[in-house]
């Protein structure tokens, strides 16, 4: 939600922020904005503009200076418009903001300056805030550290003075900032996406920590004034692997990426055959039962980790929303294990409700994308997915590559307490091994998919029925269809459609059924046939063989191991459903990459 960036050095600082925002975008697309410092005007110029990073770019053409912050925004306090967006100016104080300033009401009232501001963000509060500290010539740290005892809420804030002309200032509580420098300059981002390129190594901003940053690089302190040791992260990720190539969207590259990214999960924690995690073997020993706690796409990763490890370990697993985690009164103690599943490693409620668990004395394991981020940093234990930066909204291969990572868990404890044998760990994971190849074969088979696709262009409702592990597949199917074809979809276990739903069913609706549950595969040919005798038009995806009228058929792995090639056949159908729309698949409306505010 919002991305924030700075650069201050020896180059132009404007290009770099709109490049820089351009790769931060998928954090926010409802406006725009950057603040350079103009030595020659000895002021600070504002460019911003609702709308996509390409607006800005032709408002903020011949804007020169060597220093500068820049926003891509995501809407929270205030709509979405020119005057709403960042960098807000007060008095002698420019800022950008990634967060949500909870108490910036009575701020605003204390201050006394309702009639001086002009947006309607939380954001020019906290600028008014620092200006209210600050007096020209005076230590903007000090100014800065009082504002932000103040402050209640997450925050992220890129700073600069009126009088400073070569120094940002930043600081952050909960939401991210990222911090490299070459010899052209030091960065501050809201991840590294957007400033990889300029180093192989980062360091992520201590909490509550201030940074003056000028082009020698970082001078971090607390609130005390001790200077505050910093770790630096080496970036394995190959940021120029992050463009979109020949692909049309990111969402298309990053579902062929899923092959090499589940095998890269093989590669990085299989051993001899058997799970290998860099971790002790008594997280996975010492405890009676797992919540899994996550939002969306991962916490649909983590209903099929709780269909393998309650199958193979007969453990029982609580799978949990983390926004009602907290609120849900949750059964949480020391022989509880929290796993937390995040592609970027920053939601918010996933991040609360795993400190909420911990406090309660739950063991921790973090299952994370994003090297270093606050879910990971935060968890006792982390399992990284290693998928590469994921840039479109969808998630397709954090997905996938969450759930091998599920499956190996589910091995590791069945192994470890002693339920399979190691000859049975080693045909599990040899069946795993399968996978990738899997992949491949559904990916190299995308236009079956695409041609089945056109049935669904004009659709307003769809609905998926599946049994077994194909319904928590089918519930990301479905969410994938309506974040980026705006089709409403639902996802039903088969034999619930007939208690209320099926009313629903009429030939203007089609239906998609999952078939990769062997024993279950005649009941749910029936529940088609049910649908089928009120119209509706079925698309049948399948286990190769375990069905008749197949209309794609997955290729032959034992039973729950097609889920992952199932899934990746229903992204590729929401994928050509929406660009086949003419939708931007990559940046649905009203959606964010990262949720950063509750
Ligand atoms: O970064 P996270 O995995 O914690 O994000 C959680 C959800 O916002 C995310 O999975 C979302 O549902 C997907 N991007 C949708 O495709």
């Amino acid at each position: 939600m919002c991305g924030i960036i700075g650069y201050t050095g020896s180059l132009d600082a404007s290009g770099k922020l709109i490049k820089g925002l351009k790769s931060l975008e998928y954090r926010g697309y409802d406006s725009a904005g950057i603040a350079v410092y103009n030595s020659e005007l000895n002021e600070v110029i504002i460019a911003k503009s609702k709308g996509r990073v390409a607006q800005l770019e032709a408002k903020a053409n011949g804007i020169s200076g060597n220093t500068g912050i820049g926003h891509t925004r995501w809407a929270t306090h205030g709509n979405v418009s020119d005057t709403n967006s960042h960098p807000h100016k007060f008095g002698n104080v420019t800022l950008v903001h990634n967060g949500i300033i909870e108490n910036y009401e009575s701020i605003k009232n204390q201050l006394g300056v309702a009639g001086r501001l002009k947006s309607q963000t939380d954001t020019e509060v906290v600028a008014a805030l620092i200006d209210n500290y600050y007096q020209i010539g005076s230590d903007p740290s000090n100014a800065i550290i009082k504002a932000i005892k103040e402050i209640k809420g997450t925050f992220a804030l890129g700073i600069l003075f009126d009088d400073i002309p070569n120094k940002i200032y930043a600081v952050r509580n909960v939401s991210p900032i990222v911090c490299c420098k070459n010899d052209d300059g030091a960065y501050i981002a809201s991840d590294i996406t957007a400033i990889g390129e300029y180093s192989k190594e980062y360091f992520v901003l201590p909490e509550l920590a201030i940074a003056e940053i000028s082009r020698d690089g970082f001078n971090i302190y607390d609130f005390n004034g001790n200077q505050v040791d910093i770790e630096y992260i080496e970036l394995d990720w190959d940021i120029n692997s992050s463009g979109k190539k020949d692909f049309p969207f990111y969402m298309e590259k990053e579902i062929t990426e899923q092959p090499a990214a589940i095998q890269r999960i093989i590669n990085d924690y299989v051993k001899n055959d058997l799970p290998c995690f860099d971790i002790n073997d008594k997280l996975f020993r010492d405890f009676d039962s797992i919540t899994v706690i996550a939002c969306g796409t991962a916490m649909h990763a983590g209903l099929i980790g709780k269909h393998l490890i309650e199958k193979l370990c007969r453990i029982p697993v609580n799978v949990c929303v983390a926004s009602e985690y907290m609120y849900s009164m949750p059964i949480v103690n020391d022989r509880t294990l929290v796993i937390c599943v995040s592609q970027s490693g920053e939601t918010i409620d996933t991040l609360e409700a795993l400190k909420y668990a911990q406090s309660n004395g739950a063991g921790s394991l973090a299952i994370v994308n994003v090297k270093a981020s606050s879910i990971a940093m935060q968890a006792d234990n982390v399992i990284y997915t290693n998928a590469g930066p994921e840039i479109a909204v969808a998630s397709t291969k954090a997905y996938t590559t969450q759930v091998a990572v599920f499956y190996l868990i589910a091995a590791k404890i069945a192994y470890l307490r002693g339920i399979l044998s190691k000859d049975d760990v080693k045909d599990f994971i040899n069946e795993l091994k399968k996978v990738p190849s899997a992949v491949e074969n559904v990916i190299d088979r995308r236009e079956e998919i695409h041609r089945l696709s056109s049935s669904l262009l004009t659709a307003e409702h769809t609905f998926m029925i599946g049994r077994g592990l194909d319904y928590p597949a089918l519930l990301e199917a479905s969410l994938k269809l309506k974040e980026i074809s705006y089709i409403h979809s639902e996802a039903f276990a088969s034999g619930e459609l007939k208690h209320g739903t099926i009313a629903l069913i009429t030939s203007k609706t089609p239906v998609i059924a999952l078939i990769t549950q062997k024993a279950l595969a005649s009941k749910q040919q029936s529940n088609i046939r049910e649908v089928q005798s009120r119209g509706a038009m079925v698309i049948t995806i399948a286990t190769h063989g375990i069905s008749d009228n197949i209309d794609f058929a997955l290729p032959t792995l034992k039973d729950d191991f097609n889920i992952i090639p199932a899934v990746v056949a229903m992204q590729l159908l929401a994928y050509y459903v929406s660009a086949d729309k003419g939708l931007d698949v990559d940046k649905p409306r009203n959606l964010a990459k990262v949720v950063t505010v509750e």
